[in-house]
Protein backbone atom coordinates (compact mmCIF):
# COMPACT_ATOMS: atom_id res chain seq x y z
CA UNK A 1 0.00 0.00 0.00
CA UNK A 2 1.03 3.31 -1.42
CA UNK A 3 0.94 6.43 0.80
CA UNK A 4 1.09 10.21 0.45
CA UNK A 5 2.87 12.52 3.52
CA UNK A 6 1.53 15.41 3.39
CA UNK A 7 2.52 18.94 5.15
CA UNK A 8 -0.49 20.82 5.26
CA UNK A 9 -0.53 24.87 4.95
CA UNK A 10 1.83 25.17 1.84
CA UNK A 11 -0.52 27.96 -0.58
CA UNK A 12 -0.71 26.73 -3.87
CA UNK A 13 0.92 28.97 -6.82
CA UNK A 14 1.71 28.71 -10.32
CA UNK A 15 0.39 26.87 -13.13
CA UNK A 16 -0.39 23.07 -14.10
CA UNK A 17 -1.45 21.78 -17.60
CA UNK A 18 -4.92 19.48 -17.02
CA UNK A 19 -4.42 15.50 -17.90
CA UNK A 20 -6.68 13.67 -20.87
CA UNK A 21 -10.06 12.13 -19.02
CA UNK A 22 -10.10 8.64 -17.55
CA UNK A 23 -13.23 8.58 -18.54
CA UNK A 24 -12.80 9.63 -22.13
CA UNK A 25 -9.93 7.22 -22.59
CA UNK A 26 -11.19 4.55 -21.25
CA UNK A 27 -14.00 3.64 -23.67
CA UNK A 28 -12.30 4.86 -26.71
CA UNK A 29 -9.75 2.08 -25.69
CA UNK A 30 -12.85 -0.17 -26.03
CA UNK A 31 -13.82 1.37 -29.28
CA UNK A 32 -10.65 0.66 -30.62
CA UNK A 33 -11.76 -3.40 -31.10
CA UNK A 34 -13.94 -2.07 -33.91
CA UNK A 35 -11.10 -0.49 -35.83
CA UNK A 36 -8.92 -1.59 -38.38
CA UNK A 37 -5.45 -0.81 -38.53
CA UNK A 38 -3.35 1.06 -35.60
CA UNK A 39 -5.15 4.15 -33.89
CA UNK A 40 -2.73 7.15 -32.12
CA UNK A 41 -3.92 8.15 -28.99
CA UNK A 42 -2.84 11.74 -27.84
CA UNK A 43 -3.20 13.27 -24.40
CA UNK A 44 -4.00 9.78 -23.04
CA UNK A 45 -3.65 9.98 -18.97
CA UNK A 46 -0.73 7.48 -17.71
CA UNK A 47 -3.29 5.58 -14.90
CA UNK A 48 -3.68 2.55 -13.38
CA UNK A 49 -7.22 2.01 -15.26
CA UNK A 50 -5.60 2.67 -18.51
CA UNK A 51 -2.72 0.15 -17.95
CA UNK A 52 -5.81 -2.39 -16.90
CA UNK A 53 -7.69 -1.68 -20.62
CA UNK A 54 -4.04 -1.81 -22.43
CA UNK A 55 -3.52 -5.27 -20.45
CA UNK A 56 -7.01 -6.26 -21.68
CA UNK A 57 -6.17 -5.48 -24.80
CA UNK A 58 -3.70 -7.39 -24.99
CA UNK A 59 -5.45 -10.04 -23.58
CA UNK A 60 -7.43 -10.07 -26.72
CA UNK A 61 -4.61 -10.53 -29.17
CA UNK A 62 -4.50 -7.09 -30.18
CA UNK A 63 -1.48 -4.63 -30.11
CA UNK A 64 -1.38 -1.85 -27.45
CA UNK A 65 1.63 -0.21 -26.50
CA UNK A 66 2.89 3.53 -25.32
CA UNK A 67 5.15 5.66 -27.38
CA UNK A 68 6.31 9.03 -27.40
CA UNK A 69 3.37 9.89 -24.89
CA UNK A 70 0.80 8.18 -27.09
CA UNK A 71 -1.24 5.23 -26.91
CA UNK A 72 -1.02 3.02 -30.20
CA UNK A 73 -4.03 0.79 -30.29
CA UNK A 74 -4.27 -2.22 -33.48
CA UNK A 75 -6.92 -4.63 -32.69
CA UNK A 76 -6.20 -6.51 -36.63
CA UNK A 77 -4.80 -9.47 -34.34
CA UNK A 78 -7.87 -9.77 -32.20
CA UNK A 79 -8.43 -13.64 -31.47
CA UNK A 80 -10.19 -13.72 -28.17
CA UNK A 81 -13.39 -12.85 -26.67
CA UNK A 82 -13.20 -13.40 -23.18
CA UNK A 83 -12.18 -11.35 -20.52
CA UNK A 84 -10.73 -13.44 -17.29
CA UNK A 85 -11.99 -12.57 -14.24
CA UNK A 86 -9.16 -10.99 -12.68
CA UNK A 87 -8.94 -8.33 -15.55
CA UNK A 88 -12.44 -7.77 -15.26
CA UNK A 89 -12.22 -7.01 -11.72
CA UNK A 90 -9.61 -4.44 -11.59
CA UNK A 91 -12.34 -1.89 -13.00
CA UNK A 92 -15.80 -1.30 -13.33
CA UNK A 93 -15.28 0.42 -16.92
CA UNK A 94 -13.99 -3.13 -18.37
CA UNK A 95 -18.21 -3.39 -18.95
CA UNK A 96 -17.90 -1.43 -21.52
CA UNK A 97 -15.69 -3.83 -23.80
CA UNK A 98 -18.45 -6.10 -24.11
CA UNK A 99 -20.70 -4.36 -26.71
CA UNK A 100 -17.85 -3.55 -28.96
CA UNK A 101 -16.32 -7.37 -28.23
CA UNK A 102 -19.84 -8.81 -29.09
CA UNK A 103 -20.09 -6.37 -32.30
CA UNK A 104 -16.90 -7.74 -33.24
CA UNK A 105 -16.58 -11.48 -32.86
CA UNK A 106 -20.55 -12.35 -32.24
CA UNK A 107 -19.85 -13.74 -28.86
CA UNK A 108 -18.07 -12.49 -25.56
CA UNK A 109 -17.96 -13.58 -22.10
CA UNK A 110 -17.15 -11.57 -18.98
CA UNK A 111 -17.66 -11.23 -15.21
CA UNK A 112 -19.30 -8.79 -13.46
CA UNK A 113 -16.92 -5.64 -13.18
CA UNK A 114 -15.62 -4.03 -10.15
CA UNK A 115 -13.99 -0.62 -9.68
CA UNK A 116 -14.60 1.18 -6.42
CA UNK A 117 -17.36 0.06 -4.13
CA UNK A 118 -19.59 2.86 -4.85
CA UNK A 119 -23.10 0.97 -3.25
CA UNK A 120 -24.20 -1.63 -5.80
CA UNK A 121 -22.69 -1.47 -9.26
CA UNK A 122 -25.94 -2.74 -11.68
CA UNK A 123 -25.56 -3.61 -15.31
CA UNK A 124 -29.00 -3.96 -15.60
CA UNK A 125 -29.57 -1.34 -18.35
CA UNK A 126 -26.60 -2.37 -20.42
CA UNK A 127 -27.86 -5.91 -20.71
CA UNK A 128 -31.56 -4.86 -21.05
CA UNK A 129 -30.33 -2.94 -24.11
CA UNK A 130 -27.93 -5.41 -25.68
CA UNK A 131 -31.09 -7.82 -25.54
CA UNK A 132 -33.26 -5.67 -27.74
CA UNK A 133 -30.44 -5.49 -30.33
CA UNK A 134 -30.66 -9.42 -30.58
CA UNK A 135 -27.63 -10.73 -28.12
CA UNK A 136 -28.84 -13.49 -26.09
CA UNK A 137 -27.03 -13.37 -22.64
CA UNK A 138 -27.37 -16.00 -19.40
CA UNK A 139 -25.90 -14.43 -16.13
CA UNK A 140 -24.98 -17.60 -14.20
CA UNK A 141 -22.16 -17.67 -11.20
CA UNK A 142 -21.02 -14.23 -11.73
CA UNK A 143 -20.23 -14.95 -15.42
CA UNK A 144 -22.07 -13.43 -18.74
CA UNK A 145 -22.30 -15.41 -21.35
CA UNK A 146 -23.45 -13.37 -24.53
CA UNK A 147 -23.66 -14.45 -27.83
CA UNK A 148 -25.23 -12.32 -30.93
CA UNK A 149 -24.57 -14.95 -33.98
CA UNK A 150 -27.08 -13.57 -36.39
CA UNK A 151 -25.02 -9.95 -35.18
CA UNK A 152 -26.32 -7.15 -33.69
CA UNK A 153 -29.26 -5.55 -34.82
CA UNK A 154 -30.34 -1.90 -34.28
CA UNK A 155 -33.53 -0.91 -32.25
CA UNK A 156 -34.61 1.52 -30.53
CA UNK A 157 -33.82 2.09 -26.63
CA UNK A 158 -35.35 4.29 -23.75
CA UNK A 159 -32.76 4.33 -20.80
CA UNK A 160 -34.60 4.79 -17.05
CA UNK A 161 -31.57 7.00 -16.07
CA UNK A 162 -29.25 8.11 -18.32
CA UNK A 163 -26.62 5.87 -17.71
CA UNK A 164 -23.18 7.34 -19.00
CA UNK A 165 -22.02 3.28 -19.32
CA UNK A 166 -24.74 1.94 -20.60
CA UNK A 167 -24.85 4.96 -23.02
CA UNK A 168 -21.73 3.66 -24.02
CA UNK A 169 -22.00 0.10 -24.28
CA UNK A 170 -25.40 0.82 -26.58
CA UNK A 171 -22.60 2.91 -29.24
CA UNK A 172 -20.28 0.50 -29.14
CA UNK A 173 -22.78 -2.20 -30.23
CA UNK A 174 -25.02 0.01 -32.43
CA UNK A 175 -21.86 1.48 -34.59
CA UNK A 176 -21.50 -1.81 -36.76
CA UNK A 177 -24.65 -3.51 -36.15
CA UNK A 178 -27.83 -3.87 -39.20
CA UNK A 179 -29.90 -0.55 -39.05
CA UNK A 180 -30.53 2.02 -37.04
CA UNK A 181 -30.10 2.40 -33.02
CA UNK A 182 -31.85 5.31 -31.30
CA UNK A 183 -31.02 6.22 -27.57
CA UNK A 184 -33.63 7.97 -25.98
CA UNK A 185 -32.41 9.54 -22.40
CA UNK A 186 -28.54 8.57 -23.59
CA UNK A 187 -26.22 10.04 -21.29
CA UNK A 188 -24.74 13.58 -22.50
CA UNK A 189 -21.31 13.83 -20.54
CA UNK A 190 -18.65 15.51 -22.30
CA UNK A 191 -16.84 11.74 -22.45
CA UNK A 192 -19.51 10.55 -24.01
CA UNK A 193 -19.24 13.42 -27.16
CA UNK A 194 -15.82 12.53 -27.21
CA UNK A 195 -15.85 8.84 -27.80
CA UNK A 196 -18.74 10.12 -30.72
CA UNK A 197 -15.98 12.03 -32.54
CA UNK A 198 -13.58 9.31 -32.18
CA UNK A 199 -16.02 6.82 -33.46
CA UNK A 200 -17.40 9.22 -36.46
CA UNK A 201 -13.84 10.06 -37.74
CA UNK A 202 -13.27 6.02 -37.99
CA UNK A 203 -16.23 6.30 -39.92
CA UNK A 204 -19.36 6.03 -37.83
CA UNK A 205 -22.62 7.68 -38.27
CA UNK A 206 -23.78 8.62 -34.65
CA UNK A 207 -25.78 11.75 -34.63
CA UNK A 208 -26.68 14.27 -31.55
CA UNK A 209 -24.44 12.94 -29.01
CA UNK A 210 -24.40 15.47 -25.83
CA UNK A 211 -28.12 15.53 -26.72
CA UNK A 212 -30.81 13.14 -24.94
CA UNK A 213 -31.57 11.28 -27.93
CA UNK A 214 -28.44 9.83 -29.80
CA UNK A 215 -28.97 8.13 -33.16
CA UNK A 216 -27.06 5.64 -35.17
CA UNK A 217 -26.99 4.38 -38.20
CA UNK A 218 -24.73 1.00 -38.48
CA UNK A 219 -21.83 1.19 -40.90
CA UNK A 220 -20.04 -2.23 -42.32
CA UNK A 221 -16.47 -0.92 -41.31
CA UNK A 222 -14.38 1.34 -38.97
CA UNK A 223 -10.60 2.47 -39.66
CA UNK A 224 -8.42 3.24 -37.21
CA UNK A 225 -8.13 6.81 -36.65
CA UNK A 226 -5.20 9.27 -34.46
CA UNK A 227 -7.66 11.23 -32.07
CA UNK A 228 -6.33 13.67 -28.91
CA UNK A 229 -8.47 12.95 -25.51
CA UNK A 230 -10.47 15.75 -24.09
CA UNK A 231 -8.92 17.20 -20.84
CA UNK A 232 -10.07 15.55 -17.68
CA UNK A 233 -13.29 17.69 -16.12
CA UNK A 234 -12.99 16.29 -12.63
CA UNK A 235 -9.04 16.40 -12.44
CA UNK A 236 -10.08 19.93 -13.41
CA UNK A 237 -12.09 20.55 -10.64
CA UNK A 238 -9.80 18.34 -8.10
CA UNK A 239 -6.91 21.23 -8.38
CA UNK A 240 -9.48 24.03 -8.27
CA UNK A 241 -10.20 22.30 -4.64
CA UNK A 242 -6.40 22.10 -3.68
CA UNK A 243 -6.07 26.29 -4.73
CA UNK A 244 -9.14 26.65 -3.41
CA UNK A 245 -8.65 25.40 0.17
CA UNK A 246 -4.65 26.72 -0.16
CA UNK A 247 -6.19 30.44 -0.80
CA UNK A 248 -4.37 29.90 -3.86
CA UNK A 249 -3.76 31.64 -6.86
CA UNK A 250 -3.48 28.70 -9.89
CA UNK A 251 -3.67 29.14 -13.71
CA UNK A 252 -4.81 25.78 -15.15
CA UNK A 253 -4.08 24.91 -19.06
CA UNK A 254 -6.11 22.38 -20.86
CA UNK A 255 -9.64 23.35 -19.75
CA UNK A 256 -12.90 23.30 -21.67
CA UNK A 257 -15.24 25.69 -19.56
CA UNK A 258 -18.35 24.79 -20.72
CA UNK A 259 -17.56 20.84 -19.11
CA UNK A 260 -17.29 22.48 -15.97
CA UNK A 261 -20.29 24.81 -16.52
CA UNK A 262 -21.61 23.34 -13.47
CA UNK A 263 -18.93 23.20 -11.25
CA UNK A 264 -17.34 26.88 -11.50
CA UNK A 265 -20.33 28.80 -10.13
CA UNK A 266 -20.05 26.66 -6.83
CA UNK A 267 -16.59 27.81 -6.14
CA UNK A 268 -17.84 31.74 -7.21
CA UNK A 269 -20.07 31.02 -4.38
CA UNK A 270 -17.18 30.76 -2.24
CA UNK A 271 -16.04 33.61 -3.00
CA UNK A 272 -13.00 31.89 -5.44
CA UNK A 273 -12.35 33.87 -8.67
CA UNK A 274 -12.85 32.10 -12.24
CA UNK A 275 -11.52 32.94 -15.35
CA UNK A 276 -11.34 30.46 -18.07
CA UNK A 277 -9.74 31.99 -21.78
CA UNK A 278 -8.61 30.35 -25.06
CA UNK A 279 -8.17 26.81 -22.64
CA UNK A 280 -6.90 28.80 -19.63
CA UNK A 281 -8.28 29.03 -16.29
CA UNK A 282 -7.02 31.66 -13.82
CA UNK A 283 -8.20 30.74 -10.64
CA UNK A 284 -7.69 32.32 -7.19
CA UNK A 285 -9.24 31.89 -3.20
CA UNK A 286 -9.90 34.21 -1.39
CA UNK A 287 -8.76 34.38 2.76
CA UNK A 288 -12.09 32.92 3.87
CA UNK A 289 -14.32 31.12 1.88
CA UNK A 290 -18.27 31.31 1.94
CA UNK A 291 -20.26 27.92 2.28
CA UNK A 292 -21.91 26.39 -0.71
CA UNK A 293 -25.34 26.59 0.31
CA UNK A 294 -26.50 22.89 -1.72
CA UNK A 295 -24.44 21.01 -3.94
CA UNK A 296 -26.99 18.09 -5.86
CA UNK A 297 -25.11 15.52 -7.93
CA UNK A 298 -26.73 15.34 -11.00
CA UNK A 299 -26.15 13.57 -14.41
CA UNK A 300 -24.66 16.32 -17.48
CA UNK A 301 -25.40 19.11 -17.36
CA UNK A 302 -26.05 19.09 -14.10
CA UNK A 303 -23.12 18.63 -10.91
CA UNK A 304 -20.99 15.63 -11.50
CA UNK A 305 -20.82 12.85 -8.73
CA UNK A 306 -17.31 12.41 -9.31
CA UNK A 307 -16.14 16.06 -8.08
CA UNK A 308 -18.78 15.93 -4.76
CA UNK A 309 -15.84 14.65 -2.36
CA UNK A 310 -12.70 16.88 -3.51
CA UNK A 311 -15.75 19.63 -3.16
CA UNK A 312 -16.97 18.43 -0.10
CA UNK A 313 -12.77 18.69 1.19
CA UNK A 314 -13.17 23.03 0.71
CA UNK A 315 -16.90 23.06 2.46
CA UNK A 316 -15.08 21.62 5.41
CA UNK A 317 -13.00 24.55 5.88
CA UNK A 318 -15.77 27.29 4.94
CA UNK A 319 -17.14 29.75 6.94
CA UNK A 320 -20.57 28.31 7.21
CA UNK A 321 -22.29 25.55 6.28
CA UNK A 322 -22.61 23.33 3.48
CA UNK A 323 -24.99 20.64 1.74
CA UNK A 324 -24.80 17.95 -0.43
CA UNK A 325 -27.17 15.70 -2.33
CA UNK A 326 -25.52 12.59 -3.55
CA UNK A 327 -28.33 11.29 -6.23
CA UNK A 328 -26.25 9.42 -8.39
CA UNK A 329 -24.52 6.70 -6.47
CA UNK A 330 -26.10 5.11 -3.11
CA UNK A 331 -22.73 4.88 -0.87
CA UNK A 332 -20.52 8.04 -2.54
CA UNK A 333 -19.78 9.35 1.99
CA UNK A 334 -17.21 6.83 2.34
CA UNK A 335 -14.29 9.68 2.73
CA UNK A 336 -16.54 11.21 5.13
CA UNK A 337 -15.35 9.76 8.08
CA UNK A 338 -11.64 10.25 7.57
CA UNK A 339 -12.16 13.64 6.40
CA UNK A 340 -14.12 13.65 10.48
CA UNK A 341 -10.74 12.44 11.20
CA UNK A 342 -8.88 15.49 10.06
CA UNK A 343 -11.58 17.54 11.95
CA UNK A 344 -14.08 17.99 9.48
CA UNK A 345 -17.53 18.07 11.15
CA UNK A 346 -19.98 16.53 9.07
CA UNK A 347 -23.35 14.45 9.40
CA UNK A 348 -24.64 12.37 7.00
CA UNK A 349 -28.07 11.43 6.40
CA UNK A 350 -28.98 8.86 3.90
CA UNK A 351 -28.04 10.91 0.95
CA UNK A 352 -27.45 14.40 2.22
CA UNK A 353 -23.98 15.41 3.59
CA UNK A 354 -24.22 18.36 6.06
CA UNK A 355 -20.79 19.91 6.04
CA UNK A 356 -20.55 22.58 9.02
CA UNK A 357 -17.34 24.51 8.10
CA UNK A 358 -14.34 24.59 11.05
CA UNK A 359 -11.42 26.99 11.29
CA UNK A 360 -9.09 24.42 10.70
CA UNK A 361 -8.63 20.92 10.16
CA UNK A 362 -5.90 18.81 11.93
CA UNK A 363 -3.19 15.93 10.32
CA UNK A 364 -3.68 12.74 10.94
CA UNK A 365 -3.14 9.32 9.45
CA UNK A 366 -6.33 8.74 6.95
CA UNK A 367 -7.36 5.93 4.25
CA UNK A 368 -8.32 6.65 0.98
CA UNK A 369 -11.28 3.87 0.08
CA UNK A 370 -12.40 4.86 -3.44
CA UNK A 371 -10.89 7.10 -5.57
CA UNK A 372 -12.33 10.54 -5.31
CA UNK A 373 -12.48 9.93 -1.92
CA UNK A 374 -8.75 9.57 -2.06
CA UNK A 375 -8.43 13.07 -3.77
CA UNK A 376 -10.37 14.69 -0.77
CA UNK A 377 -8.30 13.68 1.74
CA UNK A 378 -4.94 15.51 -0.20
CA UNK A 379 -6.90 18.32 -1.13
CA UNK A 380 -7.99 18.31 3.28
CA UNK A 381 -4.24 17.45 4.07
CA UNK A 382 -3.10 20.62 1.84
CA UNK A 383 -4.67 23.06 4.40
CA UNK A 384 -4.47 20.59 7.75
CA UNK A 385 -1.85 21.82 10.31
CA UNK A 386 0.91 19.61 10.35
CA UNK A 387 1.73 16.47 8.47
CA UNK A 388 -1.01 14.01 6.89
CA UNK A 389 -0.57 10.54 6.18
CA UNK A 390 -3.26 9.46 3.46
CA UNK A 391 -3.05 5.57 3.00
CA UNK A 392 -4.72 3.60 -0.15
CA UNK A 393 -3.29 5.76 -2.42
CA UNK A 394 -3.41 2.77 -5.37
CA UNK A 395 -7.43 4.34 -5.67
CA UNK A 396 -5.70 7.58 -6.34
CA UNK A 397 -4.01 6.15 -9.04
CA UNK A 398 -6.40 4.86 -11.05
CA UNK A 399 -7.54 8.63 -12.13
CA UNK A 400 -4.66 11.18 -11.20
CA UNK A 401 -1.34 10.48 -13.15
CA UNK A 402 1.08 12.14 -10.66
CA UNK A 403 -0.51 13.60 -8.57
CA UNK A 404 1.96 14.28 -6.14
CA UNK A 405 4.56 15.55 -8.80
CA UNK A 406 1.28 18.08 -9.96
CA UNK A 407 0.89 18.96 -6.80
CA UNK A 408 4.07 19.48 -5.61
CA UNK A 409 5.02 21.90 -8.67
CA UNK A 410 2.22 24.14 -7.10
CA UNK A 411 4.54 24.51 -4.31
CA UNK A 412 2.58 21.58 -2.23
CA UNK A 413 4.75 19.60 0.55
CA UNK A 414 3.51 15.92 -0.86
CA UNK A 415 5.74 12.92 -0.88
CA UNK A 416 4.76 9.38 -2.12
CA UNK A 417 6.24 6.55 0.21
C1 LIG B 1 -19.30 6.54 -15.15
O1 LIG B 1 -19.57 5.40 -14.37
C2 LIG B 1 -17.94 7.04 -14.68
N1 LIG B 1 -16.94 6.00 -14.92
C3 LIG B 1 -18.02 7.35 -13.18
O2 LIG B 1 -16.75 7.87 -12.79
C4 LIG B 1 -19.08 8.44 -12.98
O3 LIG B 1 -19.20 8.68 -11.59
C5 LIG B 1 -20.42 7.96 -13.53
O4 LIG B 1 -20.26 7.58 -14.92
C6 LIG B 1 -21.50 9.02 -13.44
O5 LIG B 1 -21.07 10.16 -14.14
C7 LIG B 1 -16.41 5.90 -16.16
O6 LIG B 1 -16.79 6.60 -17.08
C8 LIG B 1 -15.33 4.87 -16.34
P1 LIG B 1 -23.53 5.25 -14.61
P2 LIG B 1 -20.81 4.44 -14.74
O7 LIG B 1 -23.78 4.02 -15.39
O8 LIG B 1 -20.92 4.32 -16.21
C9 LIG B 1 -26.88 3.23 -11.96
C10 LIG B 1 -14.84 8.08 -11.47
O9 LIG B 1 -14.72 8.45 -10.29
N2 LIG B 1 -26.91 2.18 -13.00
O10 LIG B 1 -23.90 6.57 -15.19
O11 LIG B 1 -20.71 3.22 -13.94
C11 LIG B 1 -25.59 3.12 -11.15
O12 LIG B 1 -25.75 2.17 -10.13
C12 LIG B 1 -15.98 7.14 -11.82
O13 LIG B 1 -14.11 8.42 -12.43
C13 LIG B 1 -27.92 1.22 -12.95
O14 LIG B 1 -28.76 1.24 -12.05
O15 LIG B 1 -22.01 5.33 -14.19
C14 LIG B 1 -25.41 4.51 -10.60
O16 LIG B 1 -26.20 4.64 -9.44
C15 LIG B 1 -16.78 6.70 -10.61
N3 LIG B 1 -27.94 0.25 -13.90
C16 LIG B 1 -25.98 5.39 -11.71
O17 LIG B 1 -26.77 4.54 -12.55
C17 LIG B 1 -27.03 0.20 -14.91
O18 LIG B 1 -27.12 -0.71 -15.76
C18 LIG B 1 -24.90 6.06 -12.56
O19 LIG B 1 -24.20 5.04 -13.17
C19 LIG B 1 -26.02 1.19 -14.95
C20 LIG B 1 -25.99 2.17 -13.99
Amino acid sequence: MSRFVVNGGKRLCGEVEVQGAKNSALPILSATVLTRGENILYNCPKLSDVDASLRILRYLGCDAKEQNGAVLVNCDGLCENEIPDCLMREMRSSIVFLGAILSRTGSAKLSFPGGCELGPRPIDLHLKALRKMGAKISERHGVLQCRAENGLKGAKINLSFPSVGATENIILAAVLADGTTTIINAAREPEICDLCDFLNCAGAKIYGAGEGVIVIDGVTELNAVSHNIIPDRIVAATLMSAAAVTKGDITLSGVIQNHLSSVIPVFEETGCQVNVKDGNMKFSAPERLNPMPLVRTMPYPGFPTDAQAPLMAVASICNGTSVFVENIFENRFKHVGELTRLGADIQVQSKVAVVNGVKSLYGACVEAQDLRGAAALITAALIAEGKTEISGIEFLERGYENFEIVLSSLGAEVRKV
